[in-house]
């Protein structure tokens, strides 16, 4: 394969604009990969002073590399064969860029987002191990009150009732799974942070339902095969390191006919910015997957696979109040697990800047009704039957 290299134009030097730029392309690259096509999306550049972020592409023909940026509802300047590779942003990465100066640093840190790399790929036992570890840090349970709309939202939209048996993967603090319970269903959840069940366990307590809670990973379920009517994840599966195990996992155990729900944040909405601002910031781990892969209903439904039908997919938004956007960047560096365990590896002068770009995410999403920042947050709900 050979390199490519794609010239967007992006207005007034908006890196946030530029992340978003580079995330729908590295996921229309990887979308196009999965469907046994030869492109791959390497790094990106961006050049605020030009309003250009470059995208470098390795793939078999130009042809398909602008297919991948259509695919991402992206409008490119130039495709160009790259004849040397771009190892850093003060390499010149090819002839094309014609005298632009590449001063600047990269915006891209999810370089590595494939986990179908060639060759002996990620470890994703590792990743897993380090992400419960960011699961476990700052205090989720400051953060998760923001979310139970969603989980009310899932429940509702796939339909439980009393003669279900349900399971909620990822649990946390245990919305879905009291959801459920509040429902009559016969709830268990499961998550992979004991001290978050702890509190969905003194949540089940304080609401007098039954619900069953359990230490296990998404990516290896401890039930058997069709063992619940109605599998569902709120926020919580999108995490999981193993994007593909956690997809066949969500199968397996619904019974035939049975119903899968799953509602993650989207790509484009408010925390796939935030996730990606993070990841401007502190590269992610070897082999991570971005996790708002999962927000798109045509990745979903490659990774149930055949074993599925009728996916359909809703979008909608939960409404966030903050006294300003400060308050929000606070709250998120201070207790949300990725951005506490990303501010840890920074030193002061990285917080600050990481800290300055979440409040310009926050106030460039604010609705401007005054009375505080008041922004709407995009997730997308999935739903398929098992066949
Ligand atoms: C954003 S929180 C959402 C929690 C909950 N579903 C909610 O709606 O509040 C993500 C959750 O996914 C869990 N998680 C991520 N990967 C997991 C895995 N492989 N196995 C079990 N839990 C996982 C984390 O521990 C965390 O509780």
């Amino acid at each position: 394969m050979a390199e490519y290299l794609v010239e967007l134009y992006v207005a007034q030097g908006d890196h946030v604009a530029a992340q978003h730029h580079v995330a729908l392309a590295e996921q229309a690259g990887a979308d196009l990969a999965r469907e046994g096509r030869a492109v791959r999306f390497l790094r990106s550049i961006f050049v605020p002073e030009d309003d250009t972020c470059f995208l470098l592409f390795e793939a078999d023909s130009a042809a398909l590399v602008t297919e991948a940026v259509g695919r991402a509802g992206l409008r490119l300047e130039h495709v160009s064969a790259a004849t040397t590779s771009v190892a850093g942003a003060q390499e010149s990465p090819a002839d094309t860029t014609k005298g632009t100066s590449m001063t600047s640093t990269t915006t891209s840190s999810t370089t590595s987002s494939s986990s179908t790399t060639s060759g002996t790929g990620p470890d994703l036992k590792e990743l897993r191990d380090k992400q419960q570890k960011v699961w476990s840090s700052g205090d989720y349970n400051k953060i998760a009150a923001l979310t139970v709309p969603v989980s009310e939202h899932l429940v509702d939209h796939v339909g439980v009732g009393p003669t279900d048996r349900v399971l909620d993967v990822a649990t946390g603090t245990g919305h879905v799974a009291l959801a459920a319970a509040r429902r009559s269903a016969e709830s268990v959840g499961i998550d992979y942070v004991p001290a978050l069940l702890d509190i969905a366990r003194r949540r089940a307590e304080a609401e007098d339902l039954v619900v069953e809670l359990a230490e296990a990973d998404a990516e290896h379920l401890p039930y058997d095969d069709a063992s619940f009517d109605v599998v569902l994840s709120a926020i919580g599966v999108m995490f999981a390191a193993d994007h593909d195990a956690a997809g066949r996992e969500l199968v397996r155990v619904t019974r035939p006919g049975g119903r899968i729900g799953l509602a993650s944040w989207t790509p484009e909405g408010f925390v796939g910015g935030m996730l990606r601002t993070v990841g401007a910031h502190v590269s992610p781990p070897p082999g991570a997957q971005p996790a708002t892969r999962w927000g798109t209903e045509e990745v979903v439904a490659g990774l149930l696979g055949e074993g599925v039908t009728d996916v359909s997919s809703v979008t909608a938004t939960v409404r966030q109040r903050f006294t300003d956007a400060a308050e929000f960047a606070d709250l998120f560096l201070t207790w949300y697990g990725p951005t506490y365990a990303a501010a840890g590896r920074l030193d002061d002068e990285g917080r600050a800047a990481l800290r300055a770009d979440l409040v310009a995410l926050a106030e460039s999403h604010d609705r401007g009704e005054g009375g505080g920042l008041v922004c709407d947050w995009e997730y997308r709900i999935v739903t398929a039957t098992r066949r």
